[in-house]
């Protein structure tokens, strides 16, 4: 595995794969198996596999993480090394941002839904980020997990109305035994808060359920999951938890075809997201 940290470079040995496919998975690093699944998968279905890493300032909000984010470049490279990836890409915030940056992706509409409406200017950093590491790193294929749903919605969306010659893959969520999704920010919680956040999972599961039952309207479904969730006393401010139109992230009058249960709560101080997609409603 080669490590290049600066933008140019990591052009340059790409611009040498000619013809062989690229896959990119890029990350902010504290790797878990959430992100090793999408590497393996990357693997499977390219010649090269290119990882970044960079904890990208311009999706954190001032009061947000970014300082304390967890930070673990050692067991990162290990774990890559493993896997047989062939570039780390690892630049420096001066190096993507340099003095006098001032250009900014907007995905309109989708942006401010859900997650949005809690992280202002979040998904204009991700998709700013996004594109820049897509211009660097020119991929065949681009994975991203279903745990950041939203996220890879806009993604996608970025990607078509941009005409990026590339292809976004999706990948399942990647859970704990207890149905925690994997997080890096998993790492925060204290050993109580740890026990306490499957409640999330549960809160879907409890969606799903009402679902398969037939329930089709998504303030009853709310009601459920908030039931649950308020049942956990280290669950702090519940953002959102409902049932959605997957395509536009919006509460419809009556669920049909398919749902996004989606659900963002703090445990302690720490804030976590969680969804599931249920496809097939009838
Ligand atoms: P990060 O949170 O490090 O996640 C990197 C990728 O791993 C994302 O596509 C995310 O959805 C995926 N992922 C995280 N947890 C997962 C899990 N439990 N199962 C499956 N996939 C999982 O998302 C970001 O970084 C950033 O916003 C980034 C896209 C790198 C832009 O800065």
């Amino acid at each position: 595995m080669e490590t290049i940290r600066i933008a140019r470079v990591m052009q340059d040995a790409v611009l040498k794969a000619r013809g062989r496919s690229i896959g990119f998975v890029p990350t902010m690093g504290a790797l878990h198996e959430g992100h090793l699944s999408l590497v393996r998968t990357a693997r499977a279905e390219n010649d090269l596999v290119v990882v970044s890493i960079f904890v990208n300032p311009l999706q954190f909000g001032p009061s947000e993480d970014l300082q304390r984010y967890p930070r673990d470049l050692e067991g990162d490279m290990e774990k890559l090394q493993a896997l047989e990836v062939d570039y780390l890409f690892l630049p420096e915030p001066e190096g993507m941002y340099p003095q006098g940056f001032c250009t900014f992706v907007e995905v309109q509409g989708l942006s401010e839904r859900l997650c949005g409406a809690f992280r202002p200017g979040h998904f204009r950093g991700v998709a700013t980020v996004v594109l820049k590491l897509f211009e660097i790193v020119q991929p065949t294929r681009a994975y991203f997990g279903q745990k950041d749903y939203q996220q890879s919605l806009i993604v996608r969306r970025m990607v078509e109305d941009l005409n990026l010659p590339l292809q976004v893959v999706v990948c399942p969520t990647v859970r704990e035994p207890d149905g925690l999704a994997m997080s890096s920010r998993n790492l925060y919680l204290s050993p109580q808060e740890r026990r306490a956040a499957p409640i999330l999972y549960k809160a879907l599961l409890k969606g799903q359920e009402a679902l398969l039952r037939g329930q089709r309207q998504p303030h009853r479904i709310r009601e459920l999951m908030h039931q649950v969730l308020r049942s956990e006393p280290l669950v702090g401010e519940v953002q959102y938890a409902s049932a959605y139109d997957p395509y536009t992230l919006e509460e419809p009058p009556v669920l049909r075809g398919s749902a996004l249960l989606a659900v963002a709560a703090f445990i302690g101080r720490t804030r976590l997201i969680d969804n599931l997609l249920i496809d097939g409603l009838k």
